[in-house]
């Protein structure tokens, strides 16, 4: 358990330390939950692991337990290519690409809104794989840089894929497949599904540490300026679309009792992670694999409870 500043320098243990070293070993003993199956490779994770991180805007990181250990971003990846295609496309043209309106279903459900012939919100599946359309390069390759230089940016340092979740996910995403084809019947995407659920699955693949999702978090928070690099990630004018789709849409089919109880906009992946973000104060990185009914990490849910309550975080 540390504070870093930003200079990476080590200051002493203080109060917020004390906080997390407690939440974390009470927070330990919550064994509910499973670990996701339907991408094998996640299976492999020890339902143990467990780190808690918070980024706060000035730059101090704390840390607890397993917060370098590394895991697949996976969901939490759309919040920031949703980001992505909004500096890069402007609000309206994503708006008649990718809703914002809640599904009250979960990530993966093959429901599309044939109303205004579009995904219903960036944070579920098919507004994700619309949004990873988006990424611009000439190459297969350059796209997949594009991705992952918008992530690394809100990190801080440079973010990689670990392939054999890669693997293991293309081999067994057929219901991605599905809602890909689904959405190029219907007009809503126009590229072959299988270019776009490629860089789909990379950036679900990325490798991330609970540190690391603080900090992107904590970016967010930040307006969009990195506080560790001090480098802008994200045009501060797409900061509250981003946050708002977050909180209405960014727990699924949980967002509304997350909203209601927690009050943070927030995202989950189903390796384990979830981030939070208080605006101009904090952001939250969580991990530990053990999902409940909704895909979210049941120890995660259970820190960003107590850390809303605790401190009054509630933004409403
Ligand atoms: O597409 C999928 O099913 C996964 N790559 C991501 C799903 C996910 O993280 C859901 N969040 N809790």
């Amino acid at each position: 358990m540390e504070a870093k500043s930003p200079l990476g320098a080590q200051s002493s243990i203080g109060p917020i330390d004390h906080y997390l070293a407690d939440l974390h070993q009470r927070i330990a003993g919550v064994t509910d939950g499973e670990i996701a199956t339907y991408i094998p490779e996640l299976a492999r994770a020890d339902p143990e692991t467990f780190g808690i991180a918070i980024a706060t805007v000035d730059g101090r990181v704390y840390t607890v337990g397993d917060a370098d250990h590394p895991f697949t971003i996976q969901s939490i990846s759309k919040a920031f290519v949703y980001g992505y295609t909004l500096a890069e496309y402007g609000r309206d043209f994503v708006l008649s690409h990718i809703g914002v309106e809640p599904t009250g279903e979960a990530f993966n459900s093959i429901v599309l809104d044939e109303v205004h012939n579009r995904p219903y919100n960036p944070m579920v599946n098919a507004g994700a794989m619309a949004a990873a359309e988006l990424i611009k390069g000439d190459t297969p390759e350059a796209r997949i840089a594009t991705m992952l230089g918008t992530m690394s940016k809100h990190a801080g340092r440079s973010l990689h894929i670990d392939e054999s979740v890669l693997r293991s996910e293309q081999a067994t995403g057929h219901r991605n497949r599905a809602i890909a084809y689904m959405m190029l019947n219907s007009g809503m995407i126009h590229s072959a599904p299988e270019t776009i659920l490629d860089i789909y699955f990379r950036q679900c693949s990325v490798r991330v540490s609970c540190t690391d999702l603080a900090v992107m978090a904590a970016t967010l928070a930040n307006d969009g300026v990195n506080p560790l690099t001090g480098e802008t990630a994200l045009d501060r004018d797409y900061i509250q679309d981003v946050l708002t789709v977050m909180n209405s849409c960014g727990m699924y089919n949980y967002a509304g009792q997350w909203s209601y109880e927690i009050g943070m906009p927030a995202k989950s992946g189903v390796a384990g992670g979830i981030i939070a973000v208080i605006p101009g104060q904090i952001g939250i990185g969580v991990f530990s694999p053990r999902l409940d009914a909704h895909g979210h990490s049941v120890r995660g849910v259970r820190v960003c409870a107590e850390i809303s309550e605790t401190f009054g975080l509630h933004v409403f």
